[in-house]
């Protein structure tokens, strides 16, 4: 039997205009606090939430004169635990976490990282969304209600031989989302995590396209993801419809995981 040419499933732009709709879910009277919003998946999953009607505050390194936005650097302890404070004080309370705020590791062997590089990643990538987590699980256990969505990634799901750094921070990031999963479930507060493969954003500045290509060529739908593709399913995991599921890991990776 022919079945035709393997395709790529495509974008052009009428799946383009798809992936960039303001269809979501209702966020009216919620506030979410996105860390790493001011970019990339950050930035996608804040314009989501806002779309649906919710106070988005972006917390984030660099953020201008944006409205809602606070500089804050996650691996601050002090300044986040501030952050989910002024929130709280401002906008009369939080129910949705988003841990966006990451950054890469460089492309190498394992025994070649240095200290700093090691310690840097760690910092941002899992001290940060545990600095995030806890200041939000505080508040959220208190009013017995919450959604967090961490931005882990696939990388976290096994070891990487050229990415060891960040695969190890992001496996951390899993593995927190389990353990705030597990105890915040009976203070009706839900904690999951995404795992995205390749995505367009700024971080993936610094990789060459030889890397580039190798790295799209084991994702089984054969093609980079857009930001707005992992918003759709971290706006999901940030509502009300979400019922289900706690300290679960969910792929956005084009099947990556299963190559
Ligand atoms: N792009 C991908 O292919 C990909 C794949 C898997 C996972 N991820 C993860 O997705 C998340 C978002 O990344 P992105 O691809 O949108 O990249 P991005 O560079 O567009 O966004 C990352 C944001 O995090 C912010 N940030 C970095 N360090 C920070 C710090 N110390 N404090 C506060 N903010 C900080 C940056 O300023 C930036 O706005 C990251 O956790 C990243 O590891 C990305």
């Amino acid at each position: 039997m022919d079945y035709g040419k393997p395709i790529i499933v495509p974008i052009n732009s009428i799946e383009v205009a798809a992936i960039t709709s303001s269809n979501t879910y209702d966020f009216h009277d919620r506030v979410a606090l996105v860390t790493g919003g001011a970019s990339g998946i950050g930035a996608a999953t804040a314009a989501l939430l806002r779309a649906g009607g919710a106070t988005v505050v972006v917390a984030d390194l660099v953020v201008g004169d944006a409205e809602h936005a606070l500089g804050c650097d996650v691996t601050d302890a002090a300044a986040v635990d501030t952050v989910v404070d002024t929130v709280v004080r401002t906008h009369g309370g939080l129910d949705i976490l988003v841990c966006a705020a990451g950054t890469p590791g460089t492309v190498g062997l394992p025994w070649e990282i240095g200290d700093e590089e090691w310690r840097r990643i760690s910092a941002v990538n899992l001290d940060g969304t545990f600095h995030a987590c806890r200041a939000a699980a505080r508040h959220m256990a208190q009013r017995r209600r919450g959604r967090i969505v961490n931005v882990a990634s696939v990388a976290g799901t096994r070891g990487q031989a050229s990415l060891a750094a960040y695969a190890a921070s992001k496996a951390g990031v899993v593995n927190l989302t389990q353990s705030f999963g597990v105890a915040l479930a009976s203070y009706g507060v839900l904690v999951n995590c995404v795992t995205p493969g390749v995505i367009r954003t700024p971080l993936l500045e610094g990789v060459d396209d030889d890397a580039l290509d190798a790295m799209v060529s084991r994702m089984p739908i054969g093609r980079m993801g857009e930001p707005e593709e992992v918003a759709r399913l971290i706006a999901f995991l940030a509502s009300d419809d979400l019922t289900f599921s706690t300290g679960a890991t969910f792929d956005v990776s084009a099947g990556r995981t299963l190559t």
